[in-house]
């Protein structure tokens, strides 16, 4: 925790005054008090990263605080002053958990010197708890990106090539189909690793939220702005920005935007300081951000800013045959994660699988399967542990057997009956497939019904009382 908020606490006006002056100077808020009581109001009331308090008030002295302090909230640093005379007081709050002490009347540069090392050691400690928070989200994320289909070994190559650089990357893709993903791996595979990688989505977040979000504020910049506020862009110092949605950014804060991306300096709202920021930039969008440029929705110079290297993810109906190794890694992830048994799917499943049509595209997928691999007692997935899918029309025909093909349709078509009810399925169903198989062979034979019977392998007897009796029109237009 960085320090920037700090408690004096001496019943001397005179310190008081030249601790404010002092700290203040250094930019940090400051707040007084002229006892203990009053400090430990203020303690109670407001967090404080740091606690200056005189050992000898009336009341409640500096000791008894700092036990409260201990008890309350053990991180919070204090440091004790003294009298020179009196080094018992020093070891006696050292013992009991102070960071620090100094002894009256004392240097400014003494407490400069704590303060300066303090925030050392919490720079170390943030750093340590970030890397640790990071490598735990890199372990999480260490989400490869699967898939080999030709669309993907695209993005690869110009992954591999971009990461290094500190280029500014554009990601275009359908929801679900890894922008977020591949806006992580190429933060992780830069120079950049080990800074912070920071995503915000510009689309769920408010227009004044997301000035403010992105750039901070100053204390007092507006009614309500009761504290300092760091933006992302400072936060995300020395690593990446990933803008989700950016197509959704207001026009304004687009203007703003730009002139980071040209700057590389950005200025807290309330403030006319500019701070040097060295951020990369990765933005995603799953619309079609030219067509936003022409509706004079989005500047064209800064998509052109954005733009610089674009990486298309294909629609996962596009890579279909990526499919099966999704459904294996998806399958393992939820056996880990989940404790749920290690499971397979039969062939059947596979190809309904492969053939449906994926609106949420790789999101969806990894839902789809998940909820299959929780709710189903078998260890081989079947189709009828995908209803959504067998009742969805977005099955299209794809790639696949006949038999699967024809399998699926037979599935969605008997979810929709009351199969009790029936008692001729045997023959509804051959009489639907014998009629399209004799009307195409008739139309390859150009109606040439001893060929065609030849072809199906009947007897022209048969074929022609089946053209009866199926009531095929045997006009061709
Ligand atoms: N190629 C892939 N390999 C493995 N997992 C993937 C792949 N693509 C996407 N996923 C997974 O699918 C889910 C959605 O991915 P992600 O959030 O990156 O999509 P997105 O394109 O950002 O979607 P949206 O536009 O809806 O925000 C995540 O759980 C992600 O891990
Ligand atoms: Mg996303």
């Amino acid at each position: 925790m960085a320090i920037r908020r700090i408690l004096v606490a001496d019943d001397e006006e005179s310190i008081r005054w030249v601790l404010s002056k002092a700290l203040a100077k250094q930019g940090f808020a400051v707040d007084l008090a002229a006892n203990g009581s009053e400090a430990l109001e203020l303690f109670r009331r407001n967090s404080y990263e740091m606690a200056v308090l005189d050992i000898k008030m009336p009341g409640i002295t500096g000791l008894d605080l700092l036990s409260k302090i201990q008890e309350e909230r053990p991180e919070v640093l204090v440091v004790i002053m003294t009298a020179e005379s009196s080094m018992k007081n020093a070891v006696e709050a050292m013992k009991r958990g102070a960071y620090d002490y100094i002894t009256k009347p004392f240097d400014l540069d003494a407490l400069d010197a704590i303060i300066l090392k303090a925030q050392k050691a919490s720079k170390v400690t943030e750093e340590v708890h970030r890397l640790k928070e990071e490598l735990k989200e890199h372990h999480q994320l260490d989400r490869s990106i699967i898939g080999q289909a030709k669309p993907m070994q695209e993005v690869y190559k110009i992954l591999g090539k971009v990461a290094p650089s500190d280029a500014t990357v554009l990601i275009t893709g359908e929801s679900g189909t890894g922008k977020e993903l591949v806006a992580r791996a190429i933060h992780y595979n830069s120079p950049r690793l080990g800074k912070p990688f920071l995503a915000i989505n510009c689309a769920a977040i408010p227009r004044e939220l997301l000035e403010s979000e992105l750039f901070g504020f100053e204390k007092g910049a507006f009614t309500g702005a009761t504290e300092r506020k760091i933006g992302k862009f400072e936060q995300a110092n020395g690593g990446s920005l990933f803008l989700d949605e950016i197509g959704d950014m207001p026009l304004e804060l687009q203007a703003k935007l730009l002139r980071v991306l040209q700057e590389k300096e950005i200025t807290r709202t309330g403030s006319s300081t500019t701070i040097p920021v060295d951020v990369r930039i990765v933005a995603a969008t799953n619309q079609e951000l030219k067509d936003r440029v022409k509706a004079r929705e989005f500047r064209e110079d800064l998509f052109y800013r954005l733009n610089v290297v674009p990486i298309e993810l294909p629609a996962l109906r596009e890579r279909r045959d990526d499919i099966p190794l999704l459904v294996e890694y998806f399958m393992r992830r939820v056996h880990e994660e989940q404790q749920v048994p290690a499971r397979g799917c039969t062939e059947e499943t596979m190809n309904l699988l492969k053939s449906y049509s994926w609106p949420g595209n790789v999101r969806e997928l990894e839902n789809t399967l998940q909820r299959a691999a929780l709710l189903s007692p078998d260890q081989l997935l079947t189709p009828v542990d995908f209803p959504a899918l067998l009742e969805s029309n977005s099955v299209e025909e794809a790639e696949g057997s006949l038999e699967s093909l024809i399998s699926n349709k037979l599935r969605s078509s008997l979810a929709q009956m009351d199969v009790q009810e029936l008692d001729n399925l045997y023959d509804m169903v051959l009489h639907q497939m014998e009629r399209p198989l004799i009307k195409i062979v008739l139309e390859k034979t150009r109606g040439n019904q001893v060929r065609a019977a030849e072809i199906l392998g009947i007897n022209r007897n048969t074929l022609r009382k089946k053209i009866q009796t199926l009531g095929i029109d045997l006009k061709r237009d």
